[in-house]
């Protein structure tokens, strides 16, 4: 017979890892809560034409990595690669700019892209993505990035670099995009063959290129952040200067390049030291044409996606849980009518529900790390599992006094 797998590039969450990923939407759902983020849920699977307009038909993310079938009436719907683009779809089909804006929101779930799997990198993962729309104000840039930064040290990620910069609008990229082919175009023998051959496609991967010449002609490149207009700048510098208010440290890189083709103004990533190849916690930045895009009025937005798996990667080994409160050592109606009791009472307690002997129990409530045990004979015994000492008890509503302290 086959053996079943699960599919390539998707993982099963064995414990404890389960309970690690719901402490983490615990933390989000707390420091997002209190900003005024409001959970949000949007379906796994959208029209194929949500995430084309949304997304942008020229990225590798739509020309290489959705997950597109036909339904049983022959639409073309797409496993969801992003939150961005479904949100902002329900955003104008329940006609939310007649709310009081921003409307803020946070959503978690799992997301799907056909990449090639590798350590950090899934085609099923999970991310928690925030997002608050109709507003430009640079207040929410900032602060998106500050609630981010807040899950992340308090999910223990350790040192990570935040990496800032600006694209100004769609028309002042497409002139700097025409200015960028120009110059490389006039230092062209000194550009590696990849690069050179990918002028007109992609200029702008020419700033990662590992190629000498390339770097060395890169240094005297134009710049995007240098040509942005007059408010966009302004915008750029707000948001910056609510930043150094909080006190939080950042790189300006001016190659920030994100794969995703909605932002405008400000984009940022967060990358974690601890991680390889795929360091990127999580990333976002504004998106002021999108919900245009999309059919809907004129409508800024901001927001951000970060990646569990690679947060929980990055946060290492959680520290052992710290156990149960109550072991009864026992089986049948006693034992199961004591831990309903005991759970009952607010504590979490265990039974013995696979046939060992006592001296298996035993072994059991440390391997549990029970702080008592409840050995039940014919007579009741609560052992203190820190001290060793053990004590009758007269009845079970005794042993629920003695454990509860
Ligand atoms: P993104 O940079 O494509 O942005 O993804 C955000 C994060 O999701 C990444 O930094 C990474 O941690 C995680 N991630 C992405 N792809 C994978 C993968 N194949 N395996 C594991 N983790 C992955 C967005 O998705 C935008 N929607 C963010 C945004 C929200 N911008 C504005 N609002």
């Amino acid at each position: 017979m086959k053996k079943l797998q699960a599919p390539r590039g998707t993982l099963d969450v064995l414990p404890p890892d389960g309970r690690r990923r719901l402490a983490l939407a615990g933390i989000a759902d707390e420091v997002l809560g209190r900003a005024g983020y409001e959970p949000f849920e949007t379906p796994v699977f959208e029209d194929t034409e949500v995430f084309a307009r949304g997304v942008g038909e020229s990225t590798d993310i739509v020309q290489k990595e959705m997950f597109t079938f036909e339904d049983k009436a022959g639409r073309s719907l797409t496993l969801r690669p992003e939150a961005t683009a479904g949100i902002c779809r329900a955003y104008v089909e329940h006609g939310m700019h007649k709310l009081p804006q921003p409307v803020k929101v946070w959503e978690a779930g799992p997301f799907f892209r056909h990449e090639a799997p590798q350590a950090g990198r899934f085609r099923q993962f999970t991310q928690i993505d925030a997002e608050a729309i109709g507003s430009d104000d640079p207040s929410l840039d900032a602060e998106l990035i500050l609630l981010f930064d807040e899950i992340l040290e308090r999910a223990g990620t350790g040192p990570r670099r935040l990496r800032l910069s600006s694209l100004g609008t769609p028309e002042t990229r497409a002139e700097y995009v025409e200015e960028l082919k120009r110059f490389l175009r006039a230092r062209e023998d000194e550009l590696s063959e990849e690069v050179r051959s990918r002028i007109d496609q992609n200029p702008l991967r020419a700033f990662d290129a590992d190629h000498p010449g390339t770097q060395a002609v890169m240094k005297d490149a134009p710049l995007l952040l240098d040509r942005l207009a007059p408010d966009d700048a302004e915008h750029f510098t707000a948001v910056r200067e609510l930043l150094d208010a909080a006190g939080l440290g950042y790189e300006i890189d001016p190659t920030l390049v994100r794969g995703l083709d909605y932002y405008t103004r400000t984009v940022f990533e967060v990358e974690s030291d601890r991680l390889g190849a795929q360091a990127a916690l999580g990333g976002g930045g504004r998106y002021d044409g999108l919900i245009e895009e999309l059919g809907g009025p004129p409508t800024p937005g901001v927001g951000w996606a970060a990646g569990v798996e690679r947060i929980l990667m990055a946060a290492g080994e959680a520290e052992r849980d710290g156990g149960i409160d109550v072991f009864v050592a026992g089986t049948g109606r006693d034992a199961f009518v004591l831990v309903r009791q005991l759970r009952g009472s607010g504590l979490r307690a265990q039974m013995e529900q696979a046939g060992r002997s006592l001296k298996g129990q035993m072994k059991q409530a440390d391997r549990l790390g029970a702080r008592w045990t409840v050995i039940l004979g014919d007579e009741i015994e609560v052992k203190d599992m820190d001290s060793g000492a053990q004590q009758r008890a007269g009845s079970v509503d005794e042993v629920v006094r003695m454990v509860g302290a």
